[in-house]
């Protein structure tokens, strides 16, 4: 039998998982603005692969799905590149809204959105536009802060467009930026839906494809606490290996793995980490205590520690916190105890 499993690129259709309740939102619900805001590896480009073929599969649905993914772009010029070479690669939405290329070279980003809107509405469509790492909006904001607004204004056409972004925590930074402060860019877009680790059940599902024996089963999720990229990952290993207590030794010590901590660690914002810290240290922690070690109120660090047990950061249980897996409990527990403690 081959590997099932998948860790590393995105996944959709028979390899996707879970996600419920974000897709019927996107898919049915009734906001067309949305950001989905999750940690990296956490599932924000499968998401988005994911909407696009479910759009592209459902006869009933109102949508043609462009999916249009922004790293790299760096600015103006970068983004209509990036946007351009989007519809290039998707055969399906040039087919349903009989655009060729030609039509959009030449034109600045938010002409060519324009023009997409139109000719999909034209087309008697709705334009389902999918915007991956939408942190590349703070790049943008850098050099070109006078294409946001603009860009806004076609993301939020009402009826015409569904716009979904997918993120990190950073993006929130954008509307701090002193060009963009005057006109909110996530305004419409928040607030906003968290990404999480999989229900148990779903983390399940998946976990069967392996067939390993219910201990095994159990043990991967109580050590990923379902973070979907740390299950795959295992599990793929477990699977050549056969050695449960091998993998998750050998997972654990993992340069990859605590590369992948560590510039996620970073997505955070000093408050998010200064909370983060003393829970490694101590192992639990109550909201006080947490509030008082990181010098906020017991309000920001409430709201804070809800975005961190939402994205799989924290788990809470009975009023104490503590650090949403053992895999990254180990990395943070290293890099807390290598820096001085606060006074
Ligand atoms: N819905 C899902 N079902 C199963 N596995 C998933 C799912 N979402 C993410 N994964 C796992 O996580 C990895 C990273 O997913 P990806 O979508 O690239 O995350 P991101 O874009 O947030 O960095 C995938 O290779 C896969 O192993
Ligand atoms: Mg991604």
């Amino acid at each position: 039998m081959r590997n099932p499993f998948i860790a590393g690129s995105w996944v959709r259709a028979e390899n996707f998982f879970g996600r419920t309740a974000i897709l019927r939102d996107v898919l049915e619900g009734e906001r067309d603005s949305l950001w989905v805001v999750g940690a990296r590896r956490l599932g924000k480009t499968s998401l988005l692969k994911e909407l696009e073929h479910r759009a592209l599969q459902n006869p009933q649905t109102p949508f043609v799905p462009l999916y249009w993914d922004l790293q790299g772009s760096a600015d103006a010029r970068g983004l209509a590149d990036g946007l351009l070479g989007s519809v290039e690669d998707s055969e399906a939405f040039r087919r349903a809204t009989d655009i060729a290329v030609e039509d959009l070279e030449g034109h600045s980003v938010a002409d060519m959105l324009t023009t997409l809107v139109r000719r999909t509405v034209r087309s008697g469509w709705r334009l389902l536009l999918l915007i991956d790492e939408a942190e590349e909006f703070l790049t943008v904001a850098r050099t070109d802060a006078a294409v946001l607004p603009r860009l806004r204004r076609v993301f939020q056409k009402g009826n015409e467009v569904r716009t979904v972004l997918t993120a990190t925590r950073r993006l929130a930074q954008i509307d701090d930026l002193p060009d963009v402060a005057t006109s909110p860019f996530l305004q419409g877009f928040i607030p906003a839906l968290y990404l999480t680790p999989l229900q148990p059940e779903e983390a399940r599902a998946l976990l069967a494809r392996g067939k390993f024996s219910e201990e095994e089963q159990a043990r991967i999720q109580e050590r990923t606490a379902n973070h979907p990229f740390l299950l795959q990952l295992i599990a793929s290993r477990l699977f050549e290996s056969r050695d449960l207590a091998a993998t998750l030794d050998q997972v654990a010590a993992d340069e990859m793995v605590s590369n992948f901590f560590s510039v996620d660690f970073q997505t955070l914002d000093a408050r998010e980490r200064a909370l983060l810290e003393p829970v490694a240290r101590s192992g639990e922690q109550s909201l006080d205590e947490l509030a008082r070690a990181a010098a906020v109120s017991k309000e920001t660090a409430e709201t804070l520690l809800f975005g961190l047990r939402m994205m799989g950061y924290l788990s809470l249980e009975n009023g104490r916190f503590r650090i949403g897996n053992w895999f990254f409990e180990r990395w943070l527990r290293r890099v807390a105890a290598a820096e001085p403690r606060p006074a």
